[in-house]
């Protein structure tokens, strides 16, 4: 039953690939070269690059919550973490991504509050990159937390086989 932890990690980074790396692909590529401030004509293509960044958001955020909500649940099951520092960061982590994934949704969106956030592309997009690093850092903390199966001996460990490492 490996494939249920190799299943939610590869959908967990599949779903950070997709929302962190369009992020960055919107700050660093798509917001400089289709800057209407810059160049008029170039306002229906920054459109039309916003429309496929929001589906793509919708895919990593759904990725993310899913998987993550069930990692969640199946890590508190399986370990306890003598040194408690998994659950504050996983909390924080979690506040950090709820924020992403609201500043990115209202950024790509149609609302007259999404209207005003694109005169300033920049601002927002910058503040996404930082809370997005801030969360794949937290993320590396949750990974190499000390772990202990809650079934103390190596031979009782779940039999689902879910490692987790
Ligand atoms: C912007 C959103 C998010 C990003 C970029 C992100 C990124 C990551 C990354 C890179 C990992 C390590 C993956 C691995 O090596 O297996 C991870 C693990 C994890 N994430 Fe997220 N995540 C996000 C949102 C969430 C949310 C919303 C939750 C919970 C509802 C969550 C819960 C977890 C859990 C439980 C783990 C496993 C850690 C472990 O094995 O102890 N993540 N996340």
């Amino acid at each position: 039953m490996a494939w249920l932890d190799y299943g939610l990690r590869f959908a967990h980074i599949l779903g950070a690939i997709l929302l962190v790396g369009g992020i960055v692909f919107q700050r660093c590529v798509a917001v400089p070269a289709l800057d209407p401030a810059r160049d008029p004509t170039s306002g229906p293509d920054a459109d039309r690059s916003r429309q496929r960044w929001g589906r793509l958001i919708l895919a990593g955020i759904a990725l993310l919550l899913v998987s993550g909500l069930v990692q969640t649940a199946l890590v508190s099951i399986a370990y306890r973490f003598p040194n408690g520092e998994y659950n504050p960061v996983l909390g924080v982590k979690i506040l950090a991504a709820l924020a992403i994934m609201f500043v990115a949704s209202v950024l790509a969106g149609r609302s007259p509050v999404s209207r005003k956030w694109q005169r300033a592309p920049r601002r927002w997009l910058n503040l996404l990159v930082v809370l997005s690093v801030t969360v794949l850092l937290l993320a590396g903390i949750m990974r190499k937390a000390e772990r202990v199966p809650k079934k103390s001996d190596a031979a009782n460990e779940p039999t689902w086989g879910v490692t987790m490492r």
